[in-house]
């Protein structure tokens, strides 16, 4: 396999990356992406001197980029993390880069997968697109729940899926789409909750809980995420969308003390902070499909804790890689206080 990831220097894509070449030493990956403020070449120090490994610069808006690397490369498969990503930046900073790379971008890969003959792509997505679940509703997402994004960022993602879905019919383009629960683990941009509550609890400050603190997340190990893309990659069948969710619905009350307890904090470091607008209750994935598939997660409900400890330990450990973020401390976090 020839691959090109798009967005491979964010968060998911390079934990995906690393894995991929630990995996497969015959596969040559190219990895594609425009180096936002969220793009972080540090995030692959370890595999950059990788002989089957290949950085370029690019955006996936750059339709003529795109085939070009695509041609020089030989790719076969493509998979796309590249994407604006933080819900407050489309609510307060306004949403045009998000429509740009979240829908426009994912056609215009779709224009270049179908374009060079590509085996397969893969399009990264989000189940923020479904909305929102309430509390005390006892269904969850599933691959059949109408698309009805309540955010700007969800919304330009699920942009992206739709149009994934419209190459599929019109143009037979070999597209699968995924729809993913909240990630954490190693090397997440500390503007998201877990690493933002880990980089604050050093510097002993309070951690922000927005309102109420029972809105609901289905937290998902990345390690995990990217071993579910991996088995897409080889057989995910072509116009079909799959969840991937560990059924681990954690409040974020509750994932929040769970943080302090590891780090060794008390409860008075936490600081209710005015709710975000179009806050989405409750997000719960039904995994059962990709389940069918195969796919067999590390990181189930019950090794939460751990997986979570581990992931403070890693921080803890990656001094250098916490403090060069913390030097752009400007780009962290502009929304909240
Ligand atoms: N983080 C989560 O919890 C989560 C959950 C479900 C789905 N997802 C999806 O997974 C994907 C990756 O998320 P992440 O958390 O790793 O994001 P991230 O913000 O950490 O990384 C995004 C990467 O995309 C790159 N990028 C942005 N715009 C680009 C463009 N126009 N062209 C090329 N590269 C560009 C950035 O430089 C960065 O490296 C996204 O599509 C996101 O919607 C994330």
């Amino acid at each position: 396999m020839n691959l090109l990831v798009c967005g491979g220097a964010g968060f998911i894509g390079s934990n995906f990356v690393r894995q991929m070449l630990q995996k497969y030493p015959d596969y040559k990956i190219v990895n594609y992406d425009k180096l936002t403020y969220a793009g972080n070449l540090d995030n692959l120090r370890d595999v950059e001197k990788n002989q089957n490994y290949i950085f370029v610069q690019g955006d996936i808006c750059d339709l003529e980029k795109l085939n070009q690397v695509i041609k020089e490369h030989q790719i076969t498969h493509v998979i796309n993390f590249a994407a604006e990503t933080h819900v407050d930046r489309s609510i307060h900073g306004g949403c045009k880069d998000f429509v740009m790379t979240n829908t426009l971008g994912v056609q215009m890969i779709l224009d270049a997968v179908r374009a060079n003959n590509i085996e397969k792509f893969v399009n990264v997505s989000t189940d923020e697109v479904y909305g929102a679940l309430g509390l005390d509703e006892d269904r969850k997402f599933t691959e059949a729940t109408p698309i009805w994004p309540n955010m700007p960022y969800a919304a330009a993602k699920a942009g992206g899926d739709l149009m994934c879905n419209a190459y599929f019919v019109t143009h037979k383009v070999p597209v699968v789409v995924t729809h993913c629960s909240n990630n954490y683990g190693p090397y997440q941009f500390p503007e998201k909750i877990i690493p933002f509550f880990i980089f604050r609890l050093i510097n002993n400050q309070k951690v922000p809980v927005y309102g109420d603190g029972l809105y609901v997340r289905d937290w998902i190990h990345v390690t995990d995420h990217a071993a579910a893309l991996d088995l897409l990659l080889h057989k995910g069948v072509a116009g079909e969308v799959y969840n991937i969710g560990v059924d681990n619905e954690r409040s974020n009350m509750e994932v929040t003390k769970m943080m302090l307890k590891i780090m060794g904090k008390g409860e008075e470091m936490i600081e209710h902070v005015t709710d975000r607008p179009g806050h989405d209750r409750r997000y719960a994935i039904d995994a059962s499909k990709i389940l069918a598939l195969g796919w067999q997660p590390k990181y189930s409900r019950d090794k939460f804790e751990q997986g979570l400890k581990e992931t403070v330990e890693w921080y803890l450990a990656n001094k250098e890689w916490v403090e060069k973020l913390q030097k752009r401390k400007e780009e962290l976090n502009p929304h909240i206080k």
